[in-house]
Formats: C-alpha cells, sequence, structure tokens
C-alpha cells in the first residue's frame, strides 16, 4: 500500500474514533485528507467539540500543543511532524518574556500579557499565570480591548505587526505604543501598547511597492492581506484579517472581481483553483511557510500506520494549567 492508500484506510478503519484537523495554510495533499480545515481560531475551537479518542493535527507545533492543552481526558493528540515549530513563536522564549513583564510592572503598573496563539506553551503558561490571555488574528482587536481593560498597558507578543496593526484598529495612539527592547527592557510611563519584536518571516517580507505595483497593474482590484504583515502594507490594502477572513472577503466580492492576496501560497493557490473562471485571485507575492511544508503525505501515512502506539503529544502539568487558562480567557471572551 502507499501513503495514501494507508490514509484512507486507516480513516475507515477509525471511523469516528478518529479526526484529522488542517490549517489553511497545509498543501491540498493534505487537506485531501482533513476532516477540519480551519484558521487557527476554528481550530482550538473544534478541540472541544470532538469526541474522536485520536485527534492528528496538521499544522505547526504550536497548534498542536494548544489542542493538547485544550484536549479532554482520554483524547490523545497527534502531529505527523513535531519538529514543524513556528518561526514567530520560537522568537519569545518564557523566561524572557517574565523577565521584561516584571520590568515593565516595576513601577507598579499592572501591565497585562497577551499573546498571539503563535507561541510556545511555556510563554502561555507565563501569560496565563500573569493574568492574561492568547489571542488569534481572527479575534485579537476584541483582546486587545479585552486586556486593555483589564489593567494600565498590555504587553502583546510575539507580533511587533499584529500588535501595531491591531492598536491601530482599536485607536491606541501611535504615541501610546512601543517596540520592547527585550534585551534591555525599560519601563516607560507614557506607552499602553508594549510591542513584542517578533515577526513571521512569510509575512513581513510584503512591502509597499508589492501594493504599488498591484494598483498600478490593476487598478480596480482589491487587495486583502493577514494583519502579520508591517503596517505599511496593511494601511494600504482594502481590507486585512486573519485566513478566515481572507477565505470569506474572497467568496463576498462579485464575480469578475480581481483579488490580490498576501498570505501563505498554499491558501493563496486553493483559492484561485476555486474560484477559476468566476474571479481572479492573484498573489500579492508568494511566500511559503517551511514549516507547514514540514507536515507531508508520507508523514501523515507514517503517523497512521502506527497510531494506536504513537506517542501523543504532551506538556508538563505544571505548564498545562496555567497556559490553558489563558487560553480558556480567549474563548470564554469571544464566546
Ligand atoms: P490564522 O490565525 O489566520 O490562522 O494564522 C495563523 C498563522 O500562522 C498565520 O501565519
Ligand atoms: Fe509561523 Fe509565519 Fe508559518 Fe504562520 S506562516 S506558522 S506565523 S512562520
Amino acid at each position: 500500500m502507499n501513503y495514501q492508500e494507508i490514509i484512507v484506510s486507516r480513516k475507515q478503519e477509525f471511523g469516528s474514533r478518529l479526526a484529522i484537523l488542517g490549517h489553511h495554510y497545509q498543501s491540498d495533499s493534505i487537506i485531501n485528507y482533513v476532516d477540519h480545515v480551519g484558521d487557527s481560531l476554528e481550530l482550538a475551537r473544534t478541540i472541544g467539540q470532538l469526541d474522536a479518542e485520536h485527534i492528528v493535527f496538521c499544522g505547526v507545533w504550536f497548534m498542536a500543543e494548544s489542542a493538547a492543552i485544550l484536549k479532554r481526558e482520554g483524547q490523545k493528540i497527534h502531529t505527523p511532524e513535531p519538529n514543524a515549530t513556528c518561526t514567530m513563536a520560537e522568537m519569545a522564549q518564557a523566561m524572557t518574556v517574565r523577565k521584561v513583564l516584571k520590568i515593565l510592572r516595576g513601577t507598579g503598573r499592572n501591565i497585562i500579557p497577551l499573546t498571539y496563539v503563535n507561541s510556545t506553551a511555556g510563554v502561555k503558561a507565563v501569560v496565563g499565570e500573569m493574568g492574561g490571555a492568547v489571542c488569534t488574528s481572527a479575534n485579537a482587536r476584541t483582546m486587545l480591548s479585552w486586556a486593555m481593560d483589564q489593567g494600565d498597558g498590555v504587553l502583546f507578543l510575539p507580533d511587533k505587526h499584529l500588535a501595531y496593526n491591531t492598536g491601530s484598529a482599536i485607536g491606541i495612539p501611535v504615541a501610546k505604543r512601543i517596540l520592547v527592547d527585550i534585551v534591555n527592557p525599560t519601563d516607560d510611563d507614557d506607552a499602553t501598547l508594549f510591542m513584542w519584536p517578533g515577526y513571521c518571516p512569510v509575512h513581513d517580507m510584503y512591502i509597499d511597492a508589492d501594493v504599488a505595483r498591484a494598483r498600478r497593474d490593476d487598478p480596480d482590484a482589491l487587495i486583502v492581506v493577514h494583519p502579520e504583515c508591517p503596517a505599511s502594507v496593511v494601511e494600504a490594502v482594502d481590507a486585512n484579517g486573519s485566513t478566515a477572513f481572507i477565505i470569506d472577503y474572497v467568496a463576498e466580492a462579485p464575480d469578475g472581481t480581481t483579488i490580490y492576496v498576501g498570505t501563505e501560497s498554499n491558501l493563496v493557490n486553493r483559492l484561485a483553483k476555486e474560484y477559476a473562471g468566476r474571479k481572479t485571485i492573484k498573489h500579492l507575492d508568494a511566500g511559503y511557510c517551511e514549516d507547514m511544508a514540514k507536515v507531508t503525505v508520507e508523514k501523515l501515512g507514517d503517523l497512521l500506520s502506527r497510531l494506536e502506539t504513537a506517542v501523543p503529544v504532551e506538556t508538563e502539568q505544571s505548564i498545562v494549567i496555567p497556559a490553558r487558562l489563558a487560553l480558556q480567557r480567549m474563548l470564554d471572551a469571544c464566546a
């Protein structure tokens, strides 16, 4: 049997005892086999609703790790490639987050940490312990407003672009937002939004010239990007939002529209295929997430072939409890 046949046969054999989840940035070769496809928020919400004993998460490590934190007793979370780490998530380490937060709170101000779901479980645990929460790109505005209401300011991590763009969206003055120097942090009584200096290498590469070129080539076209893109790009385009938002934006555009999409190329290619002949979907620029691409059909087939004995994703209990608190605060605030 080849790997494709193994996947089909093991899915039949396990039936409802197995659920395969996949992020929108996975390749079509994986998406063909998933039971639930979604953005980070949709997939996190799905975990609590699944009855399957085995949940296979096709995405990057922090997504499988978050699923393992949210899973119910008796469920097992697996991932075909545990080494598919998210480059942005690795830009914030738990010890540094704790140290920076302590310094920002040095003058007695209650600075609330808000971590993007693209972060390690250790970072989520520090955030949960310090009264903060998780957010995704789909609910960043709601969660930043929530965090602002809990204290005197917010430390948003790890993505500086999502922090800045979300600050703009909810009207935090530019003068109140500062990029944190994580090597020599200093508190700043005037700032209310402290932005960690992380970024996504896939989205950080979009530049103003990409927008200018699209406007010049197709003056009637719409442009939509992910909010992990730099602020100057986000401010120059027609709309920005999570992967689920981008999918809806394309769906709602009238037939005949040309839409440039600035996000990971697997999703853009899928949209182009889906709307071929009705709408023209173009890459604002092409960029693949190398980490997402580490999940392959071979690795999925291999995992399914030995699922009964595969070691599930587990996180230390001392991390699970505060990290779950941070995730649960998000799910409750956005229920
Ligand atoms: P979403 O929150 O849109 O799923 O994006 C996750 C991600 O990794 C974007 O780079
Ligand atoms: Fe991480 Fe960027 Fe890849 Fe998303 S696209 S998983 S943020 S590296």
